[in-house]
């Protein structure tokens, strides 16, 4: 599967991330919204994700001199131009903009009529997604691959009697995508096995900032294996919580410290979002049945209240750093 052309749409935390991580490996990347303004704010994401990494590997050599330094005296200046050769910027200011420049902003379909794969991530709900696939599916060429960053719902009901049915398939990235490497691949009923594995290559021969991606394939089932996992602790936690077992600070301290995860349940879950936390919670509990997965009432009014985790700066915690 060659990838010159790649489309994305929704250009909010996950659609600009994954429209970096394309651009950031050479490939040609519209990016789509609903308006301009929503678009700007999708490449501006895109721009403070790049200036991240440059940030991060300009510093590096200068982090380590002063550590050396720290502990070992002066070094002299053969000795600081050998760490500098070692730790250099690799990914520099230049490069940064050039991965910038691939990333296009759109908010017309008909920008998708060359594109090769295109990948949706708007709002993980059924009546959002599935207009959006159809109007892609209008527009795309014919051999075109067709995404969706769905968490949680059927592929094979979002992609029923599209024209591009046997070429859809669930690419489901986590966040953020420019440092988890791993991408959850299923197809539906009618998906084209060729699809498929070709869509595995393609993915397993992109890097993001830090690793190879890690693409794996799974079976059409609610929510896959992360978020299958990841919400019964989540809801879990909120019913310690609400029992008073532990304050949100020591609960994620606790799971930080005590069974090594890098962030708590609550960070974890402003992070990716209480209302796209609380979508998945509610497939897996109207798909399973199973009480383990019921939503917890207070992720629901957290919802209610709008407070939707870092993106609107409240959620379990308060963040003034948005
Ligand atoms: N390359 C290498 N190292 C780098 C780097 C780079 N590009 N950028 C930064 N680093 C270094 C930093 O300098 C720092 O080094 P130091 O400790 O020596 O100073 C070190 O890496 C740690 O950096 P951070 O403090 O920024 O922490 P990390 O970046 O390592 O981790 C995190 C942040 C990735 C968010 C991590 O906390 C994590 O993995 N959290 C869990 C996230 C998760 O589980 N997401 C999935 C949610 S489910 C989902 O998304 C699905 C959806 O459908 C709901």
């Amino acid at each position: 599967m060659r990838v010159a052309k790649a489309g994305v749409v929704g250009a909010g935390t996950m659609g600009a991330a994954i429209a970096e991580v394309l651009a950031f490996n050479g490939i040609e990347v519209v990016l789509k919204d609903v308006d301009a303004a929503t678009v700007e704010k999708g490449l501006a994401r895109v721009r403070a994700i790049v200036d991240e990494l440059v940030r991060f590997q300009e510093g590096r050599a200068p982090k380590e001199l002063e550590r050396i330094t720290e502990l070992t005296g002066e070094l002299s200046d053969a000795q600081r131009a050998k760490v500098t050769a070692k730790l250099g910027a690799k990914f520099t200011r230049a490069r940064g903009d050039e991965v910038v420049g691939r990333v296009h902003g759109v908010t017309e379909y008909s920008a998708f009529h060359d594109v090769d794969l295109v990948i949706e991530a708007v709002f993980e709900r059924e009546d959002v997604k599935r207009p959006v696939l159809e109007a892609l599916d209008a527009v795309l060429p014919e051999y075109a691959v067709l995404g969706s960053n769905t968490s949680s719902l059927s592929i094979t009901r979002l992609a029923r009697g599209l024209r591009h049915v046997r070429e859809t398939l669930v690419v489901h990235f986590f966040n953020p995508p420019y440092t988890l490497p791993l991408v959850e691949v299923a197809g539906g009923v009618d998906t084209r096995e060729d699809v498929i594995t070709d869509t595995i290559d393609f993915l397993q021969g992109l890097k993001n900032h830090r690793y190879p991606l890690v693409p794996i394939r799974v079976k059409e089932s609610p929510a896959f294996v992360v978020n299958r996992l990841l919400a019964p602790v989540l809801a879990e936690a909120c019913a310690a919580l609400e029992s008073g077992l532990a304050s949100s600070r020591d609960i994620d301290s606790a799971m930080k410290a005590g069974a090594g995860m890098p962030m708590g349940p609550f960070e974890l879950a402003d992070l990716v979002g209480l209302d796209v936390s609380l979508e998945v919670a509610e497939t897996l509990f109207r798909e399973f049945g199973d009480p383990k997965y019921r939503p917890s009432i207070v992720l629901r009014r957290l919802v209610d209240a709008g407070h939707l985790g870092r993106k609107t700066g409240q959620g379990f915690y308060e963040y003034t750093d948005r």
